[in-house]
């Protein structure tokens, strides 16, 4: 596959800001996700048998760090291809990592090919998550690994929260949906089932909850989400500033603490024939 290839999007109604200031907290915001999840990400792969050689996809990157890291780990021999809707927070990276910008469900991507196809936090924004999956595992070679992890925002969406916080939460929230339309803020749960309508082998699924405590990473992968709505919240007058900056400053104090969403992650493995 060359590089950077560009391709129509049919899915991707998954938009960020290009307002500069506010792309800004995205790439913090991806960057902070990163450092939360990454450790479990790398050993879950690595536990799959990763080795040089291998031809890996990544689909929604994001901050691009997994993929980087794959490249190192597969090296000259293999193949990385990151494919992501918008590029703009990627990682710089070098061969073997191709940076594709498109849409999963439209880019040409070979059948039969990827030993591993990876997606985190992705395939809960896409409108059909089991068509998402089918796609990825067409593309994997016969014996290829599925692994995908999704959240489940029960945890936080029904939790008690002090009254301006909640109230910014559920601004932002709406926000989130507004800007993410198809966004399954359950899918991790739904998740197992999906896997099991794709004739995979080995399937497994487990996850963790987190307690996300004030001024820590996992808490501001969190918060710098709900911070990146406040202009437009207070613009469309939606919430008062003073609430919104009361609310941010309440959560980032180290006595603060969220019970994150449900962390889920599925695998599975592509049969041989
Ligand atoms: C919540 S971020 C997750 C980023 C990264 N995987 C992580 O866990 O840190 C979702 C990512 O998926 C990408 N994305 C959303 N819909 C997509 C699609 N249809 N095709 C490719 N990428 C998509 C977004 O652009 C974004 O980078």
């Amino acid at each position: 596959m060359s590089p950077n290839v560009e391709s129509e999007s049919t899915s991707g109604l998954y938009r960020v800001s290009r307002d500069e200031p506010i792309a800004a907290l995205e790439r913090r915001r991806l960057l902070e996700m990163a450092e939360l999840l990454d450790a479990t990400t790398r050993a879950r792969i690595e536990a799959l048998g990763l080795a040089p050689g291998w031809r890996c996809l990544e689909v929604g990157p994001g901050a691009g760090t997994i993929s980087r890291w794959l490249g190192e780990r597969v090296g000259p021999e293999g193949e990385v291809v990151s494919l992501d809707l918008d590029l703009r927070f990627h990682v710089e990276t070098k061969p073997p990592v191709a940076l594709v910008e498109a849409d999963l469900m439209a880019a040409p991507l070979p059948r039969d090919h990827f030993q591993v196809a990876h997606a985190r936090n992705v395939i809960e924004h896409l409108p059909d998550p089991l068509a998402a999956l089918a796609r990825l595992v067409d593309v994997l070679e016969p014996g290829g690994w599925l692994l995908i992890e999704d959240g489940d925002f029960v945890t936080i969406d029904e939790a008690p929260l002090p009254e301006a916080f909640r109230a910014l939460h559920d601004a932002a929230t709406a926000a989130g949906l507004r800007r993410s339309p198809h966004w399954k803020r359950r899918y991790g749960s739904r998740m197992r089932a999906d896997l099991m309508q794709l004739s995979l082998e080995d399937v497994a699924v487990d996850e963790t909850r987190r307690t996300l405590v004030g001024g820590t990473p996992g808490a501001e992968s969190y918060l710098l989400g709900l911070e990146y709505a406040v202009p437009g919240l207070v613009a469309g007058g939606l919430i008062e500033a003073k609430v919104a900056e009361e609310a941010l400053a309440l959560a980032r104090r180290s006595d603060f603490s969220l019970p994150g969403p449900v962390h889920v992650i599925g695998v599975g493995r592509k049969p041989l024939r």
